[in-house]
């Protein structure tokens, strides 16, 4: 019998299939680079129990009470835009290809298209409707209709240089069942991992059997550093500081939606579907700018009842290196004061790596700064 959680809603959606017959359709559908990831996590089970982009009921119950309307917890609505011209040609009933540069990735069996109240998502899922929050943009930049119904994945995308570190939840649940890890702690980052993010993914080690190092490395704002360059950063830090009989790296290929609190529930979620028990929520998860308070993102999950939502969070105060203490740190543990600590915010390590300047290793562990270096040289990425 297995050990690991059930996917959300008792089973993992798997809607691929690369010998669906497309041939007879001729309508399709542009998708986005949200839109093609959206659809193959979807295929592959890592929204279960999605097995489609969200109609009408689903979205507006979504965006209201973070549940879908059939009651399970659901706090992102996923949803596929187009345009009003393209809506109005799909009929109820029919199928349409999936289409990204050309080429078909999927199906969809059109069950309804409808206008949504994009204000009203934006001050409900991302707490603003400023056009700055990177996640709103987005939104109000995409479609004004949203197309609705379930996919098939006919192709998955190419996976380049993350083909070693590309785990299904199939995949990765086999893997933890194969090493008899019983309980498992999922980390989502957006960013390297410097040395507070260690220090609370090796925190929560200790209490678990596996680490499942789960960058998000789908769609990001444009100052986020690339997830090519960060890729290297995990493998070298990986290599250097992680026994690797209890961590696995595996990328989370979604995009960053910046939706705080509301993000880290649906953050967790997925890692639940990969087969983690645990997941680790720090300070200000999924945040940007100044839209959310540091520990919203941790009070949310008081919403939900423990064993409904499936997987276990696991909060962590904010961390840091302080001199006085000798060690890594956090509000919770160290007496000292600010003066003490050693804390950079990402604007000011880009800013140092920038002016040549190289950051502690107190900060962030050499071997990654060197590598950041070099992506920022070779990408110029600042
Ligand atoms: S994000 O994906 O949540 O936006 P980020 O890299 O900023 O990525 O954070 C990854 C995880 O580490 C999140 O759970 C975040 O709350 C946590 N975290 C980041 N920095 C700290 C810190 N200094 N102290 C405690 N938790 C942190």
């Amino acid at each position: 019998m297995s050990f690991l959680p059930q996917p959300h809603g008792g089973t993992l959606i798997q809607a691929y299939d690369p010998d669906f017959d497309y041939a007879h359709l001729d309508k399709e559908i542009e998708l986005d680079a949200i839109a093609l990831s959206d659809l193959e996590l979807i295929g592959i089970g890592v929204f279960s129990p999605l097995t489609g982009f969200l109609g009408r009921e689903d979205y507006e119950s979504v965006v209201e009470s973070m549940r879908l309307a059939g009651g399970m917890i659901w706090s992102i609505p996923v949803t596929l835009p187009v345009s009003y011209k393209k809506a109005e040609t799909l009929k109820k009933g029919e199928e349409v290809k999936l289409v990204f540069k050309n080429e078909v990735y999927g199906v969809l069996k059109v069950s309804e298209w409808y206008e949504p109240d994009l204000s009203k998502e934006a001050i409900l899922v991302y707490r603003t409707e400023e056009l700055v929050h990177p996640g709103v943009k987005r939104l109000f930049e995409r479609g004004t209709v949203y197309v609705a119904g379930d996919i098939t994945l006919i192709k998955k995308t190419e996976k380049g240089i993350f083909n070693d570190v590309w785990y299904e939840p199939k995949d990765t649940r086999a893997l933890f069942e194969k090493n008899e890890w019983k309980t498992v702690v999922g980390f989502q980052t957006r960013n390297p991992i410097h040395r507070a993010h260690e220090y609370i993914q090796k925190a929560a080690l200790e209490t678990v059997d596996g680490l499942f190092v789960n960058p998000l490395v789908g769609e990001t704002k444009s100052d986020d550093i690339s997830a090519d360059v960060r890729l290297k950063s995990y493998r070298v830090l990986l290599e250097n500081y992680y026994p690797k009989e209890r961590v696995k790296l595996g990328v989370y290929p979604a995009a960053m939606r910046y939706a705080g609190p509301r993000e880290a529930v649906f953050h967790a979620i997925a890692r639940k579907n990969f087969g983690c028990t645990h997941f680790i929520v720090g300070r200000d998860h999924a945040g940007v700018g100044n839209y959310y308070g540091t520990y919203d993102a941790q009070r949310i999950f008081s919403e939900f009842p423990e064993n409904e939502l499936g997987i276990i969070p696991l909060f962590f105060e904010h961390s840091f290196y302080c001199n006085k203490c000798e060690g890594m740190a956090s509000d919770k543990t160290c007496p000292h004061s600010k003066e003490d600590r050693v804390i950079l915010s990402g604007t000011k390590v880009r800013e140092m790596l920038r002016n040549g300047k190289v950051p502690p290793s107190t900060f962030s562990r050499k071997e990654v700064v060197e590598v950041l270096i070099e992506g920022l040289k070779e990408n110029a990425l600042v």
